[in-house]
């Protein structure tokens, strides 16, 4: 009886350590992948460097991969079809406006111009994006695909600060358009330089680095509470030994 209880408390930590390790684990392994490799039919957008100047320097700076994802009616299979286009850096051409409040920038495919408006508060020295515009006629379009709005609040940033993100986000527009962006870094206002201001990262990148380091600390304090509870329990077992 006394050895059987003596040699417990290790295996009972050890296993629980080890389905601990063995839960944690796909949540990671799944989340790695789909950082690498979206399970999208087009592989993520280029990067495309985007930059209004006036006067002769940057006003406006802009660095990221953009991704449209439309739905539309299609003249060839006569319904309405989902789909995930990815604007072309070297294809597209860009122009836009800088002014005390308010900043445009407008890209332009072969068939697709698409705006953004970023909007100051002078007030709080805030920036937010505030409005996209779309209008694409593709080939197949049974009529040309317009979607506006003007009331968004993505990307705000402060003043002389960009804003940056890392990771994939989705900006819901309307029923028929949502922008996908990726290694997005902006600066609509307040640029100096020629350069962006220091970035003012998304949640989700930091949450990104965060889960780690909180999944880590956690192990390491559990790996020293069953330490602890296998020496307690040894002495314990010893000092059971001395009395019996
Ligand atoms: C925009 O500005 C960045 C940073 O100065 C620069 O690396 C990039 O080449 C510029 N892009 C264009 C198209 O001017
Ligand atoms: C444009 O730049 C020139 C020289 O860099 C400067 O003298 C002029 O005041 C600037 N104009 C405006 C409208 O900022
Ligand atoms: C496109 O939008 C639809 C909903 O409108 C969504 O179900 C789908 O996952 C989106 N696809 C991508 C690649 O973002
Ligand atoms: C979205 O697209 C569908 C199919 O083309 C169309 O019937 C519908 O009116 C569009 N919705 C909006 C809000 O434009
Ligand atoms: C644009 O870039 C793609 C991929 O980087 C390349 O295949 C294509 O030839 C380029 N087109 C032009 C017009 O430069
Ligand atoms: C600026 O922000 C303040 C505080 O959020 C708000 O009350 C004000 O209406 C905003 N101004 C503009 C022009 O949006
Ligand atoms: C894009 O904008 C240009 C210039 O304003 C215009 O000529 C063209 O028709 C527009 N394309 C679409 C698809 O709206
Ligand atoms: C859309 O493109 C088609 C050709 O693909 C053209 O006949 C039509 O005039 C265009 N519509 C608009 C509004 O530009
Ligand atoms: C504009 O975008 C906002 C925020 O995503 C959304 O709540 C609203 O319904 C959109 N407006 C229209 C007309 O689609």
């Amino acid at each position: 009886m006394i050895p059987s209880t003596r040699k417990q408390p290790l295996p009972v930590g050890v296993t629980f350590l080890v389905v601990l390790a063995v839960a944690l684990h796909p949540s990671f392994s799944s989340d790695v992948t789909a950082t690498y490799s979206p399970p999208y039919p087009p592989s993520p957008p280029e990067r495309g460097d985007y930059n209004i100047t006036k006067n002769g320097t940057s006003c406006l700076m802009t660095h990221m991969g953009l991704q449209l994802n439309i739905t539309y009616f299609s003249r060839t299979q006569i319904k309405a079809i989902q789909e995930i286009v990815n604007l072309r850096p070297n294809m597209t051409k860009h122009s836009g406006s800088c002014e005390a409040d308010r900043a445009t920038l407008k890209l332009s495919e072969e068939n697709t111009n698409l705006t953004f408006i970023f909007s100051l508060n002078s007030t709080t020295n805030m920036y937010h994006l505030s409005g996209l515009e779309l209008s694409a006629n593709l080939s197949d379009m049974a009529q040309p695909l317009i979607v506006i709005n003007s009331s968004l609040d993505y990307l705000r940033g402060t003043l002389g600060h960009s804003y940056m993100c890392r990771k994939e986000q989705t900006f819901y527009v309307g029923q028929n358009f949502s922008l996908n962006t990726f290694q997005l870094q902006v600066q609509p206002f307040g640029v100096t330089g020629d350069q962006f201001g220091a970035a003012e990262e998304c949640d989700l990148d930091e949450d990104n680095m965060l889960i780690p380091i909180i999944v880590g600390t956690a192990l390491a304090g559990l790996v020293f509470v069953v330490l602890l509870a296998y020496l307690i329990g040894r002495k314990r077992s010893h000092a059971g030994y001395q009395t019996i």
